[in-house]
């Protein structure tokens, strides 16, 4: 694994034995040294704070031992060994992709093209590797069905409890989405619902969503998802400008829609990290409220880049729609997958409950199953 070491006072440069080489400063080295004084043996957590680090740290000496590389640091006359492939997982001396815009790793973006992800109700609760297989496709497409689930009301929260938690909200655990009178929100009418992503006026946003179908045999009313990072890659293929305008400025998010309730947010519908890679979508017609933060003469092209995603949002082309039977429900990333729903009327009924939980947990659970079941031990 490590074939030579050199080092100046700085640095160190580690040669692996298939010929790279990769550079670590004795800062860096020393903050994520393994020993246990620096990091807890049980929980793995640093015992150290920056300020413990000497600020005039230096390397005295630096060799192979075995798989392993032994720094020892000045002033503190201290040895530490790092092993080769620890070393190889956390080198950070390469060429860091910056590329504005681009999706993180293990995502997949998507179009109508492919088939909705699935799960089995009764697999995912027995079987760990259909329960990981699942977790998977959520965090690699942004959503997934799942099928064959009771019909009983609450159900979905079984559905959150199989990953993580319930975001309870001041729609309550969770929530009807049925046709009310004087609804307090249009997602309990039988209107058509533009796709969007879920509660935008919150910060932080439910990063999940379930909606679980407890009836649906009302005309209409099939479930639409769309990938926001497909519909923005579009956007900054077509309009690299109106990309950089979207995800360059914040908009603004509201509801106020029942009492006592007064929800805001300042957030861009395209949302980068400091470093270019696309990290949230937030589009939603309904609680849009009036932008204030893009400069007036870039206001019209910011308009102009708002309509083009709209519109690619809207391309049939971008949706993959299915009709929820009773016991099925799907699960979306709130922070990239949209939804929308068909208008629905006539007869029989529609009968949808929704709630929101966190990705974080998903993915935490999906890592812990990874680690305990790999997927070539099946
Ligand atoms: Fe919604």
């Amino acid at each position: 694994m490590l074939r030579n070491a050199t080092f100046d006072p700085s640095v160190v440069t580690v040669e692996f034995t298939d010929g790279t080489r990769s550079r670590f400063h004795a800062i860096w080295l020393r903050d994520n040294a393994l020993d246990p004084e620096t990091r807890a043996s049980g929980n793995g957590q640093r015992l150290i704070t920056i300020g413990d680090i000497p600020a005039d740290i230096t390397i005295s000496a630096a060799e192979i031992a075995g798989d392993a590389l032994q720094v020892t640091f000045l002033p503190e006359n201290k040895t530490v060994a790092f092993p080769g492939i620890w070393l190889a997982d956390h080198s950070y001396d390469r060429d860091h992709n910056v590329t504005f815009g681009r999706t993180g790793p293990g995502i997949t973006t998507w179009a109508d093209e492919i088939d909705a992800p699935s799960g089995d109700w009764g697999q995912v609760h027995s079987n760990a590797a259909a329960k990981r297989d699942w977790l998977a496709a959520i965090a690699e497409y942004g959503f997934a069905k799942l099928t064959g689930g009771p019909t009983e009301p609450e159900s979905l929260l079984q559905v959150a409890n199989l990953f993580g938690y319930v975001r309870e909200t001041n729609y309550g655990p969770y929530f009807e989405v049925r046709t009310e009178v004087n609804p307090t929100n249009l997602a309990y009418t039988g209107l058509g619902l533009q796709a969007h992503t879920d509660n935008p006026y919150r910060d932080p946003v439910p990063t999940l969503q379930i909606l679980y179908c407890l009836e649906n045999s009302a005309e209409g009313g099939d479930s639409i998802v769309v990938d926001g990072f497909r519909a923005a890659e579009r956007l900054r293929a077509e309009n690299p400008d109106g990309f950089a305008l979207l995800a360059g400025y914040p908009a603004r998010f509201e509801y106020k829609g029942s009492d006592g309730v007064c929800l805001r947010a300042r957030r861009p519908m395209i949302e980068l990290s400091p470093d270019g890679e696309m990290i949230g979508i937030r589009f939603n017609n309904r609680s849009s409220a009036p932008f204030v933060d893009v400069p007036f003469d870039k206001m019209e092209a910011y308009y102009a880049a708002y309509r083009q995603l709209g519109e690619i949002i809207d391309d049939p082309a971008m949706g993959v729609s299915f009709k929820l039977e009773p016991g099925e429900s799907f699960i979306v990333d709130n922070t990239r997958v949209l939804h929308a729903r068909l208008g629905y009327s006539g007869a029989g009924s529609r009968w949808l409950q929704g709630c929101y939980a966190d990705k974080d947990g998903l993915l935490s659970t999906l890592a812990a199953i990874e680690m305990a079941v790999p997927e070539a031990a099946e």
